[in-house]
C-alpha cells in the first residue's frame, strides 16, 4: 500500500492492530503507541484472561487449544468494532481466515518482525506461553513461522527488529500520520 493510501486508511479506520509472533513486543509497543495517539489499548489475551478469570496457560490445559481459538476469534471480532484503539492480538490468531479478513478490512495492521534468535532469547525467560512449555523453543517458533509468516507479511506496515521501542513508535507514527 502506498503512503497516501495508508494515511487515508488510518484516518478512516482509526484502529491499529499489532500482529507478530509471541515475544515480538506487541503489548509493550501497543501500550506506548496508544498513549501517543491518546487512544485506548486492548490486548486480546488479557481480555480473554479477564473474561474467563484464569490464565492462558490454564485455558489451554483445561479446555484445550480449539476452545481457546474459538474464544480468541470472538474476542478479536468484538475488539475490531472499536475506534480510536490499538489492539494487540495473540500470535496465532491470524490463522483464522475470519480474523485475517476483519484485520485487513477494518484496521491498519502492523507486523512486528523480530529475528527468531531474539524471540527465542526473550521467550526463554517467560513461562506464560502454553505452546512453548517443555519444547525446544527455537524449533517450535520455526515451525510456527512456517505456517504464519505469509499471513504476517500481508500487514500494511512491517517494523523490523525493534531494539529501541521509541524508534519503532516514531517509525510507525511517521507511516500513519502526515
Ligand atoms: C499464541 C500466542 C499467545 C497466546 C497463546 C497462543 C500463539 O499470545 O495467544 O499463548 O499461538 O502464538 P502472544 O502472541 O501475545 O504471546
Amino acid at each position: 500500500m502506498n503512503n497516501i493510501a495508508l494515511k487515508e486508511k488510518f484516518y478512516q479506520k482509526k484502529l491499529l492492530v499489532l500482529i507478530g509472533h509471541m515475544g515480538s513486543g506487541k503489548s509493550s509497543i501497543g501500550k506506548i503507541l496508544a498513549r501517543n495517539l491518546n487512544w485506548n489499548f486492548y490486548d486480546s489475551d488479557k481480555i480473554i484472561e479477564n473474561k474467563l478469570k484464569t490464565t492462558i496457560n490454564n485455558i489451554f490445559k483445561i479446555k484445550g487449544e480449539i476452545f481457546f481459538r474459538r474464544i480468541e476469534k470472538k474476542t478479536i471480532a468484538k475488539l475490531l468494532k472499536k475506534n480510536n484503539a490499538v489492539v494487540a492480538v495473540g500470535g496465532g490468531s491470524i490463522l483464522e481466515k475470519e480474523t485475517r479478513d476483519l484485520i485487513s478490512k477494518k484496521t491498519i495492521s502492523i507486523f512486528l518482525n523480530v529475528d527468531i534468535e531474539v524471540l527465542v532469547k526473550r521467550l526463554k525467560r517467560s513461562n506464560k506461553r502454553p505452546l512453548l512449555n517443555n519444547v525446544d523453543i527455537k524449533k517450535k517458533i520455526l515451525t510456527l513461522n512456517d505456517k504464519r509468516a505469509r499471513f504476517y507479511e500481508k500487514a500494511d506496515i512491517e517494523i523490523r527488529n525493534i531494539n529501541n521501542i521509541d524508534q519503532s513508535i516514531k517509525k510507525i507514527l511517521k507511516e500513519i500520520i502526515s
